[in-house]
């Protein structure tokens, strides 16, 4: 009887501490991360309000399934994150490819808002491809005499686009390649960094194509080519906010007022980690759970021992 008994006291004091840990590290991890199709999303990035980096809020909407982004230009369809690379892989509909080229004005470009400029950029070996730009254009202001700033970024450019079956649609294009002699280039590449925003109205374009190549040598011409808009994102300084705060069994997100990080523990949110001692009510919280569950194990084994007449 008293071995039953003692393995009766070690289950309920193993329970105890299961609950305990569960209590202190379990309830704040992963509320934050999410799933939308088959895409994760995890910080910095979010669905749920209070989640994730502040510079990355109202960024990510799931709908039906597929992740959107939106920013000041429009939203995108959000076709992979890499969270090794840190980057995103992002597709307008309205953005011409190898076989389409679309006109009119529809596509969206790429322009981010101001404040969120520091957390969001096209990498540097994105191409864009800007599609019947007026003469006008801000782009060849100076042209002839200044330099333009088309040119090949990661070696994809305008010459090797004309090639595309797109172009056949539209008609044989013979554009000046080095000398603008019969008016502006029907497209011009650029890198983001050179113009800093693809706004097409602002630069007078009819439509843009936009590329990335993931293979480390040159592909192989313009049907090689990934047709999107790669986006690098960075977390300069709340990286090591984040780690602390999940490695405590937190969930970073941040504060809905004032953009400030925080670290979501569960309970309660702190502004460090979850074993800050900040939260000395919550604290005292828990260590009343703690003795109201440790008296009513304490019953529990009293009844069982009785039962058992001891
Ligand atoms: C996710 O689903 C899309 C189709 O909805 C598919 O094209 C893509 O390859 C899938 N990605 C992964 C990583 O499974
Ligand atoms: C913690 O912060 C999040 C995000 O701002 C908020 O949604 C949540 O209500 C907060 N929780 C507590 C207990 O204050
Ligand atoms: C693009 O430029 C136009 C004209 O300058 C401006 O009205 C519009 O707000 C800009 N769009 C974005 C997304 O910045
Ligand atoms: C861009 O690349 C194409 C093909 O490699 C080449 O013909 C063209 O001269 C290059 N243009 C510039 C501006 O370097």
């Amino acid at each position: 009887m008293a071995h039953l008994l003692s393995a009766f006291i070690f289950l309920i004091f193993q329970t105890l501490a299961l609950s305990k840990s569960a209590h202190s590290y379990g309830h704040g991890a992963h509320t934050c991360r999410s799933y939308c199709g088959n895409l994760t999303v995890d910080y910095p990035f979010a669905i749920q309000s209070g989640c994730g980096h502040s510079g990355y809020r109202d960024l990510l909407f799931c709908i039906n399934d597929v992740l959107m982004l939106h920013i000041s230009s429009g939203s995108y369809r959000v076709l992979d994150i890499d969270y090794a690379y840190e980057s995103l892989t992002l597709d307008d509909p309205h953005m011409s490819t190898c076989s389409s080229i679309v006109f009119g004005n529809r596509g969206n470009g790429f322009v981010v808002e101001r404040w969120r400029e520091p957390y969001l950029n096209p990498t540097a070996d994105n191409v864009f491809m800007l599609l019947g730009c007026t003469a006008e254009s801000p782009l060849f202001q100076g042209f002839p005499g200044k330099h333009l700033p088309c040119r090949n970024v990661s070696g994809m450019g305008c010459e090797e686009y004309y090639g595309c079956p797109a172009w056949n649609i539209i008609g044989p294009r013979k554009v000046g390649s080095s000398v603008y002699g019969s008016g502006p280039p029907e497209c011009c590449s650029v890198s983001f960094e050179a113009i800093k925003a693809i706004n097409l109205t602002k630069l007078g374009c009819q439509g843009y194509s936009s590329a990335y190549s993931l293979a480390p040598l040159r592909v192989d011409g313009p049907h090689g080519w990934s047709y999107g808009i790669r986006v690098k994102y960075s977390v300069d300084e709340g990286d090591s906010f984040c780690k602390a705060c999940e490695a405590t069994g937190g969930s970073c997100g941040h504060n809905v007022n004032d953009f400030s990080s925080l670290c979501m523990c569960g309970t309660w949110n702190s502004s460090s980690n979850c074993d800050s001692v900040h939260s000395a009510s919550h604290r005292r919280t828990w260590s009343l759970m703690d003795v109201l569950t440790g008296f009513l194990g304490c019953i529990a084994v009293w009844k069982l021992s009785t039962k058992l007449g001891l």
